[in-house]
């Protein structure tokens, strides 16, 4: 059962975490949800639970996978056999392999979007296109169901063959040119913002808040987004974890992390609302926000098919080395528990999400509206995937924090942190404390006031999930 082989190089475990950090969730949906929720006082509420939260859950979340040495749903069990604590824990992977499987279906399909601009660019078919050109071009893609499944296809496929033969371990070389080189062209997108554009305006929609602004709603989306960019609380930092080697420190490496995230998302954020300002586009014009915009720029700059065609070459390959850390969880547990190979695992894993995403597919055309998802809920298919997502994801963090901060015994926890014992009570006392918190205050005010059928439908299915729970635990414990 321990055939874990553990990464070789200290630094293996932040860049695959920086992989799976760095995505469309910092590109694509954090200037989008920015812009929809009013600016500033979203991102004040992102950034406080990225600090506050999302640090000390990053450091918990690596540590339970570097102690169990297993993949998420296995090495729960583990965790909670030999701490002696209950078996209800169990559903932190559960609830992980979930979100996993939720978050996949929509993102590859937004990722699919990259590819047609990829296409876009390099062919030079946007080349002194004007704003009205690529917004009904861009309306023209999502208009158009097929087209969407087949890159919706074509990524999935993809991101499974990576997992699926185990090379997923082996892109450390091409993430190590691909992420600086994603930096950098986003630098050059944002120098051209700035002479092109309006940095101004965009800076003073960024960074100056009223916090009364944010709407309910906005508050769980910016609690949300700040999980989801760092891909916490659903095991898939704990995934990696498993292979992260004893010496590295959790704590700098956790910092680090969240800093590079941060930094891309400011960045792409920054440069794509001077062009939104200087265009005089919509900020709040939802999911197109980035591949309205940024095209705009790459059809007016010199070289700018070129320029546009490394940029969403880059952006492809962020998305990829995401997908794979949502992959990656579920079929090790797949491969782990029920004796599959992994070709065998990524397959059904894979094939489920797309299936799903075709949902997301149809939430932009034929079932833009009059589907069950609005009348129960008031919104798209996507959208309500969205929303799940929201609470499933800092529902697990909140998991994750209680566990590794309540459950286990804290000798063990102090020694892998490997940290002295001042770090280690602040720690525990973020990870006891102020992350539930934060996390309960935000649910309890904003769960309540969300449309719809919401709050029945999550009702029922935790009583299922914790009748579920209770029957496990009445179970004899198996030999797991
Ligand atoms: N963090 C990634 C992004 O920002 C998305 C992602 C990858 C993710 N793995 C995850 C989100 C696990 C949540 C959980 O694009």
């Amino acid at each position: 059962m321990s055939g874990h082989n553990v990464w070789t190089h200290k630094g293996t475990f932040l860049l695959a975490a920086v992989g799976s950090a760095v995505g469309l969730g910092n590109l694509w949906r954090f200037p989008y949800l920015t812009g929809e929720n009013g600016g500033g006082a979203f991102i004040l509420i992102y950034a406080l639970t990225i600090f506050a939260v999302g640090i000390p859950i990053l450091i918990a979340e690596t540590m339970l996978g570097r102690t169990s040495r297993r993949s998420p749903i296995m090495g729960m069990r583990h965790l909670i056999k030999t701490h002696k604590t209950s078996r209800a824990w169990e559903s932190i992977g559960w609830l992980g392999a979930a979100s996993a499987f939720l978050i996949l279906s929509f993102y590859s399909v937004i990722a699919g979007w990259a590819l047609h601009y990829t296409w876009l660019m390099l062919t030079g078919s946007l080349v002194g296109a004007d704003a009205q050109t690529i917004s009904d071009g861009f309306n023209a893609l999502l208009a158009s169901p097929g087209l969407m499944t087949l890159y919706h296809t074509l990524f999935i496929a993809a991101s499974a063959l990576i997992v699926g033969m185990g090379i997923h371990k082996g892109i450390e070389s091409g993430l190590r040119i691909m992420m600086p080189a994603l930096f950098v062209i986003l630098i050059v997108v944002l120098i051209y913002g700035i002479i092109n554009g309006d940095v101004g305006a965009a800076a003073s929609f960024l960074f100056t808040f009223n916090i009364s602004d944010l709407s309910l709603e906005g508050w769980l989306q910016a609690m949300g987004q700040s999980f989801f960019t760092l891909s916490l609380g659903m095991g898939a930092i704990m995934a990696y974890g498993a292979y992260m080697s004893s010496e590295a420190s959790l704590t700098r490496t956790a910092i680090a992390v969240a800093f590079v995230d941060t930094a891309v998302a400011m960045v792409a954020g920054l440069a794509i609302f001077s062009l939104v300002f200087g265009a005089g586009l919509e900020t709040g014009q939802g999911p197109g926000l980035m591949f309205v915009t940024l095209p705009l720029a790459f059809a007016e700059m010199p070289f700018g098919a070129l320029v546009g065609g490394v940029f969403f070459i880059l952006v492809l390959g962020a998305a990829i080395s995401s997908s794979i850390s949502l992959i990656e969880p579920v079929a090790a547990f797949l491969v782990e528990r029920f004796d599959m190979t992994r070709p065998q695992a990524v397959t059904i894993m894979v094939v489920a999400a797309w299936a799903m995403g075709l949902l997301t597919v149809l939430s932009f055309n034929v079932w833009a509206e009059g589907t069950i998802f609005h009348s129960l809920f008031g919104r798209s298919a996507f959208e309500f995937i969205e929303l799940l997502t929201n609470i499933f994801m800092p529902l697990g963090g909140l998991m994750i924090a209680l566990f590794a901060g309540w459950a286990l015994t804290q000798s063990e926890v102090i020694k892998e942190l490997g940290t002295n014992a001042t770090w280690f009570k602040i720690w525990r006392f973020l990870v006891r404390f102020v992350g539930p918190a934060a996390v309960s205050f935000v649910f309890l005010r904003t769960i309540p006031q969300v449309e719809g059928y919401l709050i029945p439908t999550l009702g029922a299915l935790i009583i299922v999930a914790a009748f579920a729970i209770g029957q496990r635990l009445r179970q004899p414990k198996t030999s797991s």
